[in-house]
């Protein structure tokens, strides 16, 4: 179980925030036989996830169960019989909350909340709890009320008849006396509508930043990965700053962005996402448009994987998927495999996974060469800890690496006395070929693309002919 904090103290009344701050939660998984999905994993790994998620809202797990479901009913999910036998216990420990880690209908979420006389909510609800209590950016917290929105009016089926937004998160966790949540069909459809408007709007504005961005010329690096697989602490790590780092599950929500000049010099723009779950309803992944736009955009992604985790490889397969979504195939040259938390493998298992790295990562000697530049190779992969520093050389390196392959071959002439100019062009980029004319010196030169940029806004006003070959 990934939480270690203290458990916090519980209050007895059902009120918003005693349900929010500890509140005494059961969680359920129901295994259902036929499932190809979940048969790939082990139902105590599913069911860790699970609680992990309910602890990152602050619920007090009293008991986390997985039980097998052979025959799920429309009614309830659950049969019956199993259904009573959980209503006893829920009652037997005053239990505020129940989380099933599945889908409900909105009916069988009515009819389990009467049959227990408690709060019970769905995956989907225990998503949208998690990212609108993370949510930081105005769109951000934009996106998610609208996902919760269009969540709750699939589930209108009480007589809710008021709009009326709950402090703190969007009220699935409110009591069962809940009649001031009521909220009304046609209300809910007008503020959807005006979401829609504001969400417009402020992506409008960060099409403007990105563009700006963009014009700036600056390389973008982006960090997916699997919930909890380290990605805000190698953020932390690399940028040196605080972004939340906890044993939490999503701890990010918003990109987080941050300038980061590299080993050469290079400057690149760091770009931190919103960890990626296994089954996130496909109308969730819509909420994060944000996110994973950038993910679309950045030209390098680093896939930060926990190799310590007992089922690494399987989150591997469940970002790929979600990246193969985005039209990030598997062997795109953009990718670079962070294998993070090697400190915590032992010594024979962190040589073989160097080894690994090594094996598998790009090799500036036998890139190959097309018309004077180089070529990614496929699959990088760098062995790191984010926590304690080990690998992050060589992870840069092979950032570096992997951003000069975008160079492209430009024709230069520098006039003689600009020494500056010249020096600057032979730290940069690989000079391909020289001629010293008489005024000038034409290079055949590969730069990328950003200091391609920087060259012409550091050097233009002594503008040399410039063509890209
Ligand atoms: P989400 O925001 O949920 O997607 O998580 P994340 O991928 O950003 O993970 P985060 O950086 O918050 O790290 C999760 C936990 O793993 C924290 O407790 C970190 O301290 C721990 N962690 C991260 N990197 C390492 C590492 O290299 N070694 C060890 N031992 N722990 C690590």
């Amino acid at each position: 179980m990934p939480n270690k904090r203290e458990p916090q103290p519980v209050d007895a009344s059902l009120d918003v925030d005693g349900v929010r701050h500890g509140a005494r939660a059961f969680v359920l998984k129901p295994l259902l036989r036929g499932d190809s999905r979940e048969a790939l994993r082990a139902p105590e790994a599913m069911l860790a996830e699970a609680v992990g998620l309910a602890e990152a809202i602050d619920l007090t797990i009293v008991a986390a169960e997985a039980f097998n479901l052979s025959h799920p009913t429309p009614a309830t999910l659950l049969g019956s019989g199993q259904a009573e036998t959980w209503g006893q216990r829920i009652e037997a420990e005053s239990i505020h909350l129940v989380v099933v880690d599945h889908t409900l209908t909105p009916v069988q979420q009515r009819n389990l909340e009467r049959a227990w006389k408690c709060k019970v909510i769905d995956r989907t609800g225990l998503i949208l709890e998690i990212f609108g209590a993370r949510a930081r950016t105005r769109e951000g917290q934009l996106q998610v009320e609208l996902a919760a929105l269009n969540y709750q009016k699939s589930r209108l089926v009480r007589s809710w008849t008021h709009l009326e937004r709950q402090r703190g998160g969007f009220g699935f966790l409110g009591g069962p006396g809940e009649s001031q949540l009521e909220l009304d069909r046609r209300l809910i459809t007008s503020r959807i509508a005006k979401l829609r408007y504001e969400l417009d709007q402020v992506r409008r504005t960060r099409g403007l930043q990105r563009d700006a961005r963009q014009r700036a010329e600056h390389p973008t690096v982006a960090l997916v990965g699997y919930t909890n697989a380290g990605k805000s602490t190698l953020f932390n790590r690399l940028t040196g700053s605080e972004v939340l780092a906890k044993d939490m599950l999503f701890a990010t929500l918003d990109p987080s962005m941050r300038g980061v000049t590299l080993p050469s010099g290079r400057e690149v723009i760091l770009s931190d996402t919103v960890g990626f779950i296994s089954d996130l309803p496909t109308h969730l992944v819509e909420a994060f448009r944000a996110t994973l736009e950038e993910v679309q955009l950045a030209d390098v992604i680093l896939h930060v994987r926990d190799v310590a985790h007992p089922e690494t490889l399987v989150q591997k397969e469940s970002v790929e998927a979600i990246l193969a979504d985005l039209g990030i195939e598997h062997g795109d040259a953009r990718l670079i495999e962070v294998l993070n938390k090697a400190d915590l493998l032992p010594e024979d298992e962190r040589q073989s996974l160097r080894d690994y790295a090594v094996r598998t990562s790009w090799d500036a000697q036998h890139a190959l060469e097309v018309d004077g530049v180089k070529q990614a190779a496929r699959g990088g992969t760098v062995a790191v800890s984010a926590l304690t520093g080990e690998g992050m050389p060589d992870l840069l390196r092979v950032l570096d690496e992997r951003l000069a392959l975008r160079a492209q071959v430009y024709a230069i002439d520098v006039p003689l006395e600009d020494g500056a100019a010249l020096s600057w062009l032979y730290e940069h980029g690989q000079v391909l070929e020289r001629q010293d004319k008489r005024a000038a010196i034409r290079l055949k030169i590969s730069l990328d693309a950003a200091d391609f940029g920087r060259f012409n806004s550091r050097f233009v006003r002594k503008s040399h002919a410039k063509d890209q070959l």
